[in-house]
């Protein structure tokens, strides 16, 4: 299917209205009355569901999922025009409604004036040059894995990879956004934040999800989980105060932090939404993404090898620093691929809140839309082989080929990720430091399976014993 510029844009909305209403309708899968698909995405998992309706139905599917009307959007031109021009058809509404009850009112869910203050207010702390700063916390942090695993690696112990990658996610966000160590609070907060998004991702496969004040398991994990992040937070914005000057870190401040068109702060309900949302949405995203980078590593020899000699060249065995990040052009690019292979964000949610057009089809009002870089980055058009992890492909030179939509683990427009810099800066200092010192071995040949939840995460453990890797000068 062919995707074009949409044919409604410029009429009156009456007219618009009538001319959608006379478009046919996306293929896809009839599924059953009142039900839809629902069955096969249950029994076959939401990702095989999507991976099969798009190979049989092609780039845009349409289909039902009890009373849900969806669209499954590949195409990078379709991408566009929802991320890009149509964008205020193309709302976030209640297709985030269950991450709300999660992350309040903060930049992942809100919408109009009041997203677009925060995000003037929020946006300065996320320039490249602003999170700048956190490079030595990042580094440190890394650093300390590195020391874990010379034990784990002088007494050829395993190591689950996964989890590994967890801790050191959430130790980054803890030093550098709180200013503290997690310690013996690490558990607790890792498990809130894993509760949260797996309700999240629960409850929005549900066709009937209980109200929040029955008193359900899954409510009453959900509501304890919140609390608890909630009271973290809390107790940490306190603290900052009593510190007066306070620690280095992000929270210290965004309290401080003024609109600069209307001079006015954060309230502190805003403030706590704010940062829950940071924790949600910076915890697991990055994690995940070096876990995968480290799985495709250890099954790709002649990738890491030339990943070591880059090391080796521009580090020559000491910890790398933010000046060394321009020069670790291959390592950006591993991640990149790696996102690719394995965006985090597999898919995210648009609600169409007019009727509109894709490609000569009719976008209903109120249907979910669903944009899925899964998919888009598999797409042999813009991506030959796709299944094979080629870092290569994120040469300058090749990356110009590309439309821009082709390539989106950060989303794109105006909701791009705000940590995206942030992210990447934590993910080749975290990789600099473990790759130069270790190879992981892995125990199964097999690729693990894929859990398609809010993340793309792995769906079973991956086991690898951390053997000792000594630089060599070039
Ligand atoms: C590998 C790591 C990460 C990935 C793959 C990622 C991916 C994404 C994607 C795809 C979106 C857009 C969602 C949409 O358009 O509906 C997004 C938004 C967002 N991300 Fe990230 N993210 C990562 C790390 C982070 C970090 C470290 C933070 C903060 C510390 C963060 C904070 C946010 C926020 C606040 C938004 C909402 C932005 C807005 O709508 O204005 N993310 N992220």
């Amino acid at each position: 299917m062919s995707a074009s510029a949409p044919i409604l844009g410029s009429a009156s909305p009456a007219a618009s209205a009538r001319a959608a209403r006379s478009l046919k309708r996306a293929p896809g899968p009839s599924g059953y009355p009142l039900l839809g698909s629902a069955l096969d995405v249950d029994r076959q998992g939401i990702l095989t569901f999507f991976i099969r309706a798009h190979r049989q139905y092609g780039d845009l599917v349409r289909f039902n999922v009890g009373p849900i009307a969806g669209h499954l959007v590949v195409a990078p031109a379709h991408i566009e025009q929802i991320l890009g021009p149509r964008r205020e058809s193309y709302v976030k509404g209640r297709s985030w409604d269950t991450m709300r009850l999660l992350t309040g009112n903060g930049l992942l869910t809100s919408e109009g004036a009041h997203w677009q203050r925060q995000r003037r207010l929020l946006q300065p702390f996320f320039t490249t040059k602003a999170v700048a700063a956190y490079s030595q916390e990042m580094t440190a942090v890394a650093a300390e894995v590195a020391t874990s695993w010379e034990v784990a690696a002088a007494h050829a112990r395993p190591i689950e990879i996964h989890s590994e990658m967890m801790n050191l996610a959430l130790d980054v966000l803890g030093r550098t956004l709180f200013g503290v160590r997690f310690s013996d609070q690490a558990q607790p907060i890792g498990e809130a934040v894993y509760t949260g998004m797996q309700f999240v991702a629960q409850r929005t496969r549900m066709l009937l999800p209980p109200p929040l004040w029955l008193p359900t398991p899954g409510n009453r994990r959900f509501l304890h989980a919140k609390r608890l992040l909630t009271r973290f937070i809390l107790d940490r914005i306190c603290n900052v105060r009593a510190e007066k000057g306070g620690a280095p870190a992000m929270l210290t401040a965004l309290r401080e932090a003024r609109d600069p068109e209307t001079g006015a702060g954060m309230s502190e309900q805003e403030l706590i939404d704010e940062l829950i949302t940071f924790v949600i949405a910076g915890h697991e995203t990055s994690a995940v993404a070096l876990t995968w980078t480290f799985n495709l590593l250890g099954r790709n020899p002649a990738v890491e090898e030339r990943l070591h000699a880059e090391l080796d060249t521009v580090l020559s065995g000491r910890l790398p620093t933010l000046s060394d990040i321009p020069a670790l052009v291959y390592t950006r690019q591993v991640i990149e691929e790696a996102l690719r292979l394995y965006p985090t964000a597999w898919i995210f949610p648009r609600t169409c809140a007019q009727d509109e057009e894709l490609s000569g089809y009719r976008i209903p009002r109120g249907s979910m839309i669903l944009v899925c870089p899964y998919l888009t980055h598999r797409l042999p058009s813009h991506w030959p082989e796709p299944e094979r992890f080629l870092p290569e492909r994120f040469s300058a030179e090749s990356a110009r080929t590309r439309p821009r939509h082709a390539y989106l683990p950060f989303s794109a427009g105006l909701h791009t990720c705000i940590g995206q810099h942030f992210s990447m800066q934590e993910l080749i200092l975290s990789l600099a430091t473990l790759a130069q010192r270790f190879h992981l071995q892995l125990h199964s040949s097999d690729p693990p399976p894929m859990d398609a939840e809010s993340t793309l995460r792995p769906g079973a453990p991956i086991f690898a014993t951390p053997k000792r890797r000594r630089w060599h000068a070039s």
